[in-house]
């Protein structure tokens, strides 16, 4: 039997999902377009057949025609969703973040494990990236000894008017606050944020450059510059006391012309995490389908995890000081990693 997937917000990432279940995921059908805006609903689900539209998410859930849900309207309604998901007994991809309130997510957190079972997979997709599996493989097999430090880069074309240094913590990074910790199997002791005092003569807010502290002693940095111009850029290196192991960027072609050699930029993040956007979908119905959570994939409590993180981030910026964090129990129903990463 087909797994029937209703997707909740048909935005950018909406769009991208809806996509993937209908091109892509053998097993799934796309079953309702739910957004906010009928004709945006209208319009997704006639470009990807899907059965039905809606515009509102709590009786979409509620159907009876519905086995699972993919969440991804904005930020603000995450955590709500994923409870109304987890209080009709349906498992939900939920786009990152859970929520930007570490006590909102906790709340979620509360009613899985009154539960005693996990319902909701958590939207970091760099889990399930080649070139960040690979590199969690690597410091795991040994090949390059005991990390040390972490280089990160984020950059985007150009953000919003209304986009701050703060948003730049609390929506782009939790994405390097989650994979960091997940490739050096670490917690964070501590974050200190820097903006450049040379401001933008563009008229944006300036980008921001954060040193985390593990529990472990690794020093990571995160630069999130989302008025790069340029193109859609992630880099990242691992640095551990015998080499070193770098993103490899996806690129197909290499254009060479008047002496020249040249790599495209893609303009926004979905070409670069194709591969991962669609590995994770597979791995959510996998979950939906065995009841086995994926074994890379980030949970509710990485979800919680990521939201403290920025929290202290937004801190620091704002107090301009080194801000602690405080060391965490996992509860015991997210500590087994055991699911089979399909
Ligand atoms: N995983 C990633 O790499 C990644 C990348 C970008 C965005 N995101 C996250 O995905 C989410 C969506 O981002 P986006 O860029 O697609 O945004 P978007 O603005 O393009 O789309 C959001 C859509 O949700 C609809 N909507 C608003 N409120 C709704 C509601 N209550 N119920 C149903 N629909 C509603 C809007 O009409 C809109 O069509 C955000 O939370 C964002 O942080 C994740």
């Amino acid at each position: 039997m087909s797994i029937r997937i209703a997707v909740i917000g048909a935005g950018i990432m909406g769009a991208d999902h809806a996509r993937i279940i209908a091109q892509d995921l053998p097993g799934a059908t796309l079953q309702v377009i739910c957004d906010a805006s009928p004709e945006r609903a209208r319009e997704i689900a006639e470009r990807y057949g899907s059965a039905d539209v809606s515009s509102d998410p709590m009786q979409t859930l509620a159907r009876a025609d519905v086995d699972a849900i993919i969440i991804a309207s904005p930020d603000e309604t995450h955590a709500v969703l994923s409870m109304a998901a987890i209080n009709a007994g349906k498992p939900a991809l939920c786009e990152k973040p859970l929520s930007q309130s570490p006590e909102e997510c906790l709340a979620v957190i509360d009613k899985e494990t009154s539960l005693g079972r996990q319902f909701v997979q958590l939207g970091f997709m760099r889990r399930f990236d080649p070139a960040y599996r690979e590199m969690k493989s690597a410091l795991q097999d040994g090949v390059i000894g005991r990390a040390v430090m972490m280089h990160n880069f984020h950059r985007n074309v150009e953000a919003p008017a209304n986009f701050s240094g703060q948003m730049a913590i609390s929506n782009s990074a939790p994405h390097e606050f989650d994979v960091v910790r997940h490739v050096l199997d670490t917690e964070y002791s501590a974050i200190s944020v820097f903006q450049p005092a040379r401001r933008s003569t563009l008229g944006v807010d300036a980008p921001v450059f954060m040193v985390l502290e593990t529990r472990d002693g690794h020093l990571v940095n995160i630069e999130i510059n989302n008025n790069a111009r340029y193109g859609y850029d992630v880099r990242g290196e691992l640095v551990g006391e015998q080499g070193s192991v770098q993103l490899a960027c996806p690129v197909h072609t290499r254009v060479n012309t008047q002496r020249q050699a040249a790599e495209r930029y893609a303009a926004d993040w979905r070409p670069r995490f194709a591969e991962a956007y669609r590995l994770q979908d597979k791995a959510f119905l996998a979950f939906v389908n065995t009841g086995v959570f994926p074994a890379h994939a980030a949970n509710t409590w990485d979800g919680y995890c990521a939201a403290l993180v920025a929290q202290a981030g937004i801190q620091a910026l704002s107090e301009g000081r080194r801000v602690s964090l405080r060391a965490l129990d996992t509860p015991a129903l997210y500590l087994s990693r055991e699911g089979a990463l399909s």
